[in-house]
């Protein structure tokens, strides 16, 4: 099977099993009409998207900066492939911010023409699965796992929702050149999250002042975003019943180097296995440890 087949197998299969009745949504999506203008935020789930949708509305937009606009983050920043409220992407006005988990193969091929700007944020393998193990055991649109040797198998096996972490963000990168894009590590952002909005917002061209980067930076911390009720899904996830239980949190730790809390030494060694395996020759570095420069 091609990988567009098995990407869109796992799709509807791991996701969408539940709510997705169209299966011909991603399909569609190649000529889905691109502005110059639109900005989006790519990821492989559990990798910082939510993070990158609060500091890149908040860099568009004085009312949600200054809070005088209180605007639910998932109305702020459209989700590419996933539309349940079936907005109308094409009535909304420019710029228009958008996430998405697709691989690169997938996405509008207006993309292609460089003008709109793509950010990757990309995160450590484990940290991802760590945290993608927790979310699939908590929303009730992902399967389940026992535990983490279950859901590690499915991982590595790339038999998730976004499929296999390796392929995606290599494919990304190696195709970087067929588009504007800019990649940002999820661990530099936790180590220096004023330097990165600054990338960030030099990257899209928007110059903020002192006083507007502190507000960006402010309202992107993992405290302050906890306590934002427009930045933290769990009330939306709680109260449409999409979870499993009522204890999880979509900001759940937000650390680097959690999976050192979960893996065995005999996991954490087969992961490496395969990362170097997998990863041989690839530039990007990745951060592992919070203490590791
Ligand atoms: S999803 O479901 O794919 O959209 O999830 P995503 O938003 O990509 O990733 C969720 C993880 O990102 C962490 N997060 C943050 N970390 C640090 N600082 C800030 N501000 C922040 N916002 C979100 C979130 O806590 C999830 O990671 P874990 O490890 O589970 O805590």
């Amino acid at each position: 099977m091609d990988h567009t087949n098995q990407y869109l197998l796992n799709f509807k299969g791991y996701y969408f099993q539940r709510f997705l009745a169209e299966t011909d949504i991603l399909e569609n999506l190649a000529d889905f009409e691109i502005r110059d203008d639109d900005v989006f935020i790519i990821t492989y789930p559990k990798s910082g998207t939510i993070w990158a949708q609060q500091i890149l509305s908040s860099i568009y937009f004085e009312g949600h900066r200054n809070r005088t606009e209180m605007v639910e983050i998932y109305h702020r920043v459209l989700f590419l492939e996933y539309n349940p409220e079936k907005v109308d992407y094409v009535k909304r006005p420019s710029p228009r911010l958008f996430s998405s988990h697709l691989p690169y193969y997938l996405v509008p091929k207006g993309l292609k023409n460089k003008k709109a700007k793509v950010i990757y944020i990309y995160r450590n393998p484990k940290d991802v699965l760590i945290s993608y193990f927790h979310f699939s055991n908590w929303l009730l649109t992902l399967e389940p796992s026992d535990d983490i040797e279950h859901f590690m198998e499915k991982f590595l096996d790339g038999k998730v929702f976004g499929s296999l972490w390796f392929d995606h963000i290599r494919g990304w990168y190696e195709h970087r050149h067929d588009f504007n894009i800019l990649f940002m590590m999820y661990e530099e952002m936790k180590k220096d999250l004023r330097r990165s909005v600054l990338k960030i917002s030099s990257f899209l061209e928007k110059e903020l002042s002192e006083e507007d980067l502190d507000a960006v930076v402010n309202q992107a911390t993992f405290e302050n975003m906890k306590r934002d009720p427009q930045a933290d899904l769990d009330h939306l996830l709680n109260s449409a019943n999409w979870t499993r239980t009522k204890d999880g949190h979509f900001l759940r730790k937000g650390t680097i180097g959690d999976w050192k809390n979960h893996l065995t030494v005999a996991q954490n060694e087969r992961f490496d296995r395969i990362f170097q395996k997998k990863m041989k020759d690839f530039p990007l570095k990745f951060i592992w440890d919070i203490d590791e420069e």
